[in-house]
């Protein structure tokens, strides 16, 4: 997978997701106090280009800082292909965290699939977003992500793939964290009532680009993201099988409108509405679709800029209010 082009511009919808954290950030911190003396070190796996993480953990620590002193490391995680100056640059501004007293921040630019910091130094290991991202695409016909498509086997293989790797993220996460340490993570997840998942929209809008024979059928059929939403089954099976390793804290499902849903249901404007959702999901998806069409790049951009034309054109036709579904999960190695 190729890391997302200019994500901090677009993403206050996973903002206003990962906000929702920092009272669990703030708790796991006050308990890392308790099993070091020396240096609190933190993991954000899948940090992106970093605005998001650096306002979550600046106002975790400028909470934390009023009552514990010890030295704080965080350490980012993303692939070697993020754009690591914007993440450095962006920790050293007003929304970063190293402008309190005693915080260090490095990265390390490895797949999260691999053992990223060494054997039992980290006391939280936390990240947003990022763990629905799976170590292999599962081929669908019928749909963007596997996780999605009509068809019962491939929805299997995808349900298999999703917790082999979520069970390999938690076997490599134990093997870093000290004994006591504890996870924060907010996960993308399947729905657990009617309203519309983010990625069905995006869904919608494809098919109508196809059914319009904007795209063909080879193009359509080649737009594959390797995201994979957890149901709550899935999470029960995943617990069950660490539970010798770690002791489930709290699981939670929530569901979050867009901050660009709220504008618009103060003002009612309807194209700032489709702007921003097209803005939200350009990040996201424009590497895996101009990989699907083979065509010259100038059409390649026109053909992307239709097709997030047609997201935003889907949006304002159906129910406006889709939302993004996250599992909120913390964990704690047991001793
Ligand atoms: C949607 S962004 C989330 C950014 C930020 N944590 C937030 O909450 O806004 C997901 C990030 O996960 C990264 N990612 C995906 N697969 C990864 C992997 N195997 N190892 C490390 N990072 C990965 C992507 O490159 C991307 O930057």
């Amino acid at each position: 997978m190729q890391a997302l082009v200019d994500y901090n511009k677009s993403s206050d919808w996973q903002l206003k997701a990962a906000s929702s954290t920092i009272e669990d950030l703030i708790s796991v911190f006050r308990h890392a106090a308790t099993l070091t003396n020396s240096t609190i070190v933190a993991c954000d796996y899948g940090s992106s280009e970093g605005l998001n993480s650096a306002k979550i953990f600046s106002s975790a620590i400028q909470t934390i800082r009023a009552t514990i002193q010890t030295p704080i490391h965080i350490i980012h995680n993303d692939l070697p292909s993020n754009n690591w100056n914007k993440l450095a640059s962006v920790l050293y501004s007003n929304d970063g965290y190293l402008k309190y007293p005693d915080t260090y921040s490095s990265s390390v630019a490895k797949s999260f699939f691999e053992r990223v910091v060494p054997n039992e130094t980290l006391h939280i290991a936390f990240s947003t977003s990022s763990f629905q991202y799976l170590s292999k695409q599962v081929v669908s016909p019928d749909s963007i992500e596997a996780c999605l498509s009509e068809i019962p086997e491939i929805r299997a293989q995808a349900s298999e793939q999703g917790e082999a790797d979520m069970l390999e993220i938690l076997r490599l996460r134990y093997e870093e964290l000290v004994p006591g340490g504890r996870c924060v993570f907010l996960i993308h997840c399947m729905p657990d009532e009617g309203k519309m998942m983010h990625a069905e929209l995006l869904s919608k809008a494809h098919n109508s680009l196809f059914a319009k024979r904007v795209i063909t059928e080879e193009e359509y059929k080649s737009f594959k993201r390797p995201n994979h939403y957890r149901t709550k089954t899935e999470w029960d099976r995943i617990f069950s099988k660490v539970s010798s390793q770690y002791k489930l804290v709290s699981y939670e499902t929530k569901s979050f409108i867009s901050p660009f849903y709220e504008k618009f249901l103060a003002d009612g404007d309807q194209e700032g509405y489709a702007n921003s959702i097209k803005n939200f999901f350009r990040p996201l998806t424009q590497a895996a679709f101009l990989k699907s069409i083979a065509r010259s790049p100038e059409e390649k951009t026109e053909i992307f800029e239709e097709f997030l034309n047609e997201i935003g054109n889907q949006l304002l036709e159906g129910d406006p209010d889709v939302r993004i579904w996250y599992s909120s999960i913390i964990l704690e190695k047991i001793s």
